[in-house]
Order: structure tokens, then C-alpha cells, then sequence
């Protein structure tokens, strides 16, 4: 036992040292993919061993290629479809067939020995035709089960459904077959619109199909939208609206009774009193084959213009007419008290006022003034809270004053004159005091 052992172990070390006892592993990939008609390279994980004698690729029993001694001898059915690559030692196959699937054997000899390695291939033909069937007739929101099959040629290894590039995953309305080819929704409900996407694969290729599928519903809140109230002789339009796939159509009626009008808006160009009453809508959507009327929207066209706007509607307010008669009227406003101003001061009862009443005149030397105006300094003793006028300080002697009775019946037309504001009051004067400009005839 123990000799053995040392036996083993001696040789063991022997065989590591010298390398030729037993053979040394080549690494590659488990496994590659090809698709018919397409290639493969069989490459090696690790480095080639150095400066190999001989170099043996087999597939099965017969060998592929033989690299010995420098000559490379390939068989005669792979002449057009092997390759080798003599650093690297990868074989090339190209054109793929099916019957290229199975395990490949590469083995080498230097000087150090022998090593091989060994790695499978799997070709599949690839995916083509793909695509999505099984929408027939269209699908109604509640009534209808959808059943879309996936379907192309090639090796299919893999089924994957999308919809709207999300995963569509199975629940209590989505059940998928077995092969997952084909996949059945229902009832369907409007949610279930949307683009759906299956992808057939193989590990060498893969290809998606889409499908758009619609589901038709309503027509639902079937509305009218529009004025309640309109003046006589003016244009209303109503406008029916419904959620509805495909677009409803419509129709009107006017207090029960079917008009002939087969648009969304319903337009009155001019309206008259026969107009009022109650108008309703009704939606029809042509698929699913169902109609849906909208509650009565009545109008009231009101004699005497005017059209007030009803709850509802559109119109934010006044009506043109009203606009163009409050414009007319302003303007009209203005122009007389234009008018009025010009007759006043034209007539005297309104001076001229001064263009730099709130400055400083100095280019106005008030001397000017003092020949032609004269002031009048009127004190209010409130106390005696009476009409009389105490005449103020007097003590210039230059100026004349008149005195003047402040009566509640003298109707204060003029406004103050030019030199009565703050800057050019004598300041002599106390604050408080009224002044009044005082014309003197001679
Ligand atoms: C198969 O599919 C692969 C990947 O899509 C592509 O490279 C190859 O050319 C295809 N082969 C044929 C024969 O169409
Ligand atoms: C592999 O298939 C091709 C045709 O695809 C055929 O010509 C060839 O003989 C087959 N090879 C073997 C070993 O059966
Ligand atoms: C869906 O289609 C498959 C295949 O055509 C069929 O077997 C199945 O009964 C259909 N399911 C429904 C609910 O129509
Ligand atoms: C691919 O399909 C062919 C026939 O359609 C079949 O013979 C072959 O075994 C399939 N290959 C794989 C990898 O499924
Ligand atoms: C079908 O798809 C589901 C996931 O969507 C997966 O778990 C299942 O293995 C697939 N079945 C087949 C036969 O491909
Ligand atoms: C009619 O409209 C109502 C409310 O919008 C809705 O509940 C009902 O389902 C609709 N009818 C049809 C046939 O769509
Ligand atoms: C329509 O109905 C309204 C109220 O029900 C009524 O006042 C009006 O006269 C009717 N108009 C016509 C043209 O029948
Ligand atoms: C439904 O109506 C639409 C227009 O709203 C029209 O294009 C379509 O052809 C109609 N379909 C049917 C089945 O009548």
C-alpha cells in the first residue's frame, strides 16, 4: 500500500515536471450558437500551447483539419468552410447546416506534451416571418375575448409578449397557451389598447412582431356644450361631444323631434323666436353598434337683443353691439365735456391755468402779476361760525384788498389762481388762508 502510493505520487510529480504523462486541458466556451448559413468561431479561453507539432481539430471520428509539421491538410468536405487560425489555433466554419451541431475536439502536441480541449455547437435556423394574427373581427369593450397568436418559421426557443413595451404578464383575464405562442385576453376592456409586441428567439437570432390593437367602446357622457340664453337675430352654435372609440356621429333633435342635422355643432346663423326650446344630441358609435343621448340643453332666445349669457356657455359677456354703444356713448361724453371746457374758457368763466402752477415761476417776475391782479386775503373765523369774512393783515400798503363775502350760494367755478399755491404765498401770511383773485376794473 504505502509503496504504491509513493509509486503514484513519484510519478504524479514526474508527470508535472516533464508534462507528457497525461494530457492538459484547452479551455473553451461549453458551448457555441450558430444559425444555418451563418459561421462560427471555436476561440479558446486560455493561450495556445507554444510551438506545437502537430495540431488536430475533429469533429465526431473524422478530422476536420490536421496542422502537422507545418503542412495544414484539411478534409475534403470542409475545404470551402474551415479555417484555422495557426497563433490562435481557432477554427472558422462558415455556412452552417444543421448537421453541424454536436462536439468539436481540438487537440495539440509540442514538446511538452499533449493537450486538449473540447466545446459543442448548436446551430439553429434562424427566426423569419414573424408575426401577429387573430384579430378578426373588432373587439368591443366587455363583449369581445382577444386571441392573438405569435407565429414564424425557424428553430423558436423562446416566445416573449410585450405591450406597450412593458412585460404582458398572465392574470385572470390574460392567459397564455402553453407554448406561449398565443395569448388570450378577455373580456377585453379599454385598458387592453395599446401596441403589442411578441419576440421569437433562438440563442442565434430573434425577431418581433407588433400588432396595434384597438378596443371600441361607448359612446359615453354624451354632452352639449353652448349658451343657454341668446339674444334674437344672433348666430348660437351647441356642440355635442361624447368618449367614444371610434368617433361617434350624431344627430339632433330639437323638442323631441329629429332635425336633419348630423354634425357635432349644431348652428342656428340667425336666431328667432321659434328657436327656443330643447335640444338634445345623440351620439351613435358605428362598431360597437350602440347610442347614447345627451340630457335636453334648452335656449331661450330673448326678444330685445340683449342675449344674456346663459350658465353654460361660451360668450364671456357683452355683445358687440352693447360694446360698439358703450364706445359710441363715451366718446359722445367726452367730446361735450371738451366742448363744455372750451365754451368756459373761452367766455372767461374759467382762467387760463398755467402750465407751471406747482413750480416756482422765476421766469414769471411777480410784479407783473401785482400790477394787473390784486389780492384779497379772506380769514374764516370759525367761531363765529357765520358768513362774515375778517379781513387779514393789511398792513401792505401798496395793495388794494375788497372784501368778500364768503356766501354758500356763490358757486365756486374757478379754480385757484396760478399764484395762489404754496411756493409764491407771501410769507407773511398765516397758513390756512383762502385766497381769491380778485379782478380790478378800472
Ligand atoms: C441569422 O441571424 C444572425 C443574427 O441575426 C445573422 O447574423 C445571420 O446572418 C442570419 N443568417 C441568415 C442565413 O440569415
Ligand atoms: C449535412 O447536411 C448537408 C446538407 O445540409 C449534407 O450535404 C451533408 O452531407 C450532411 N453531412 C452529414 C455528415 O450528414
Ligand atoms: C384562441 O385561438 C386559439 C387558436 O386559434 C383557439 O384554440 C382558442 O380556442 C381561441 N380562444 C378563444 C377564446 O377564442
Ligand atoms: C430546428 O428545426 C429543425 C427543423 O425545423 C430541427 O430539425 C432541428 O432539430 C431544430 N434545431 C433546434 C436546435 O431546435
Ligand atoms: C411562457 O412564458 C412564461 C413567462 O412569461 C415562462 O415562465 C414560461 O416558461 C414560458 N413557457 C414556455 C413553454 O416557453
Ligand atoms: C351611455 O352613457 C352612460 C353615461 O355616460 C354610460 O354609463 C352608458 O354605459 C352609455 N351607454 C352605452 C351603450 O355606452
Ligand atoms: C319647443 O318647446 C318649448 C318648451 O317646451 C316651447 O316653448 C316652444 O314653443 C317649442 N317650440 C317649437 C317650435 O315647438
Ligand atoms: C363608421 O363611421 C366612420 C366615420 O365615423 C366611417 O369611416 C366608417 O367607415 C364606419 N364604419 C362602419 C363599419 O360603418
Amino acid at each position: 500500500m504505502m509503496f504504491s502510493c509513493a509509486l503514484y505520487g513519484i510519478i504524479l510529480i514526474l508527470c508535472i515536471e516533464i508534462g507528457k504523462c497525461i494530457s492538459q486541458d484547452l479551455l473553451f466556451p461549453n458551448s457555441f450558437n450558430g444559425a444555418v448559413g451563418g459561421s462560427v468561431e471555436f476561440t479558446l479561453y486560455s493561450a495556445p500551447p507554444s510551438n506545437p507539432v502537430e495540431v488536430n481539430w475533429n469533429f465526431g471520428v473524422p478530422f476536420i483539419l490536421r496542422l502537422k509539421d507545418g503542412v495544414l491538410n484539411i478534409q475534403p468536405a470542409y475545404q470551402d468552410r474551415a479555417t484555422l487560425d495557426t497563433t490562435t489555433l481557432t477554427l472558422k466554419l462558415i455556412n452552417l447546416r444543421f448537421n453541424d451541431t454536436g462536439t468539436y475536439k481540438l487537440s495539440v502536441t509540442n514538446k511538452e506534451g499533449i493537450y486538449n480541449g473540447q466545446t459543442s455547437l448548436v446551430v439553429y435556423e434562424n427566426v423569419s416571418d414573424t408575426k401577429l394574427t387573430g384579430l378578426g373581427k373588432p373587439l368591443i369593450e366587455t363583449k369581445s375575448i382577444a386571441n392573438i397568436t405569435c407565429d414564424g418559421n425557424g428553430n423558436i426557443t423562446s416566445v416573449q409578449w410585450t405591450k406597450d413595451n412593458n412585460p404582458l404578464n398572465p392574470s385572470d383575464r390574460v392567459f397564455f397557451s402553453s407554448d406561449n405562442k398565443s395569448v388570450s385576453i378577455g373580456p377585453v376592456i379599454r385598458s387592453d389598447s395599446g401596441e403589442y409586441q411578441c419576440t421569437l428567439a433562438n440563442p442565434a437570432s430573434s425577431e418581433t412582431a407588433k400588432l396595434n390593437v384597438i378596443i371600441n367602446y361607448g359612446p359615453e357622457n354624451v354632452l352639449i356644450d353652448g349658451l343657454r340664453e341668446v339674444g334674437l337675430g344672433q348666430k348660437v352654435s351647441l356642440s355635442c361631444s361624447a368618449t367614444s372609440v371610434p368617433s361617434a356621429s350624431f344627430t339632433w333633435k330639437f323638442n323631441g323631434t329629429d332635425t336633419n342635422v348630423n354634425t357635432e355643432t349644431f348652428t342656428i346663423d340667425k336666431t328667432d323666436l321659434t328657436h327656443s326650446g330643447d335640444y338634445t344630441c345623440t351620439a351613435r358609435n358605428n362598431v360597437t353598434n350602440q347610442k347614447n343621448d345627451s340630457q335636453s340643453h334648452s335656449l331661450v332666445v330673448k326678444e330685445g337683443g340683449g342675449g344674456d349669457n346663459g350658465g353654460d356657455g361660451g360668450g364671456g359677456g357683452l355683445t358687440t353691439v352693447a360694446i360698439v354703444g358703450i364706445v359710441i356713448g363715451v366718446l359722445v361724453a367726452v367730446a361735450g365735456i371738451c366742448g363744455l371746457i372750451v365754451y368756459l374758457t373761452k367766455t372767461k368763466k374759467i382762467p387760463k391755468v398755467s402750465l407751471g402752477k406747482n413750480k416756482p415761476t422765476k421766469q414769471a417776475p411777480p410784479r407783473r402779476q401785482e400790477q394787473e391782479l390784486n389780492y384779497a386775503e379772506i380769514s374764516h373765523d370759525k367761531k363765529s361760525g357765520g358768513e362774515g369774512v375778517i379781513p387779514g393783515n393789511m398792513n401792505e400798503s401798496k395793495t388794494e384788498y375788497a372784501q368778500i363775502m364768503h356766501g354758500t350760494s356763490a358757486k365756486p367755478q374757478a379754480p385757484p389762481p396760478p399764484y395762489g399755491n404754496q411756493e409764491s404765498k407771501p410769507s407773511s401770511l398765516p397758513e390756512g388762508v383762502t385766497y381769491a383773485q380778485v379782478m380790478k376794473r378800472s
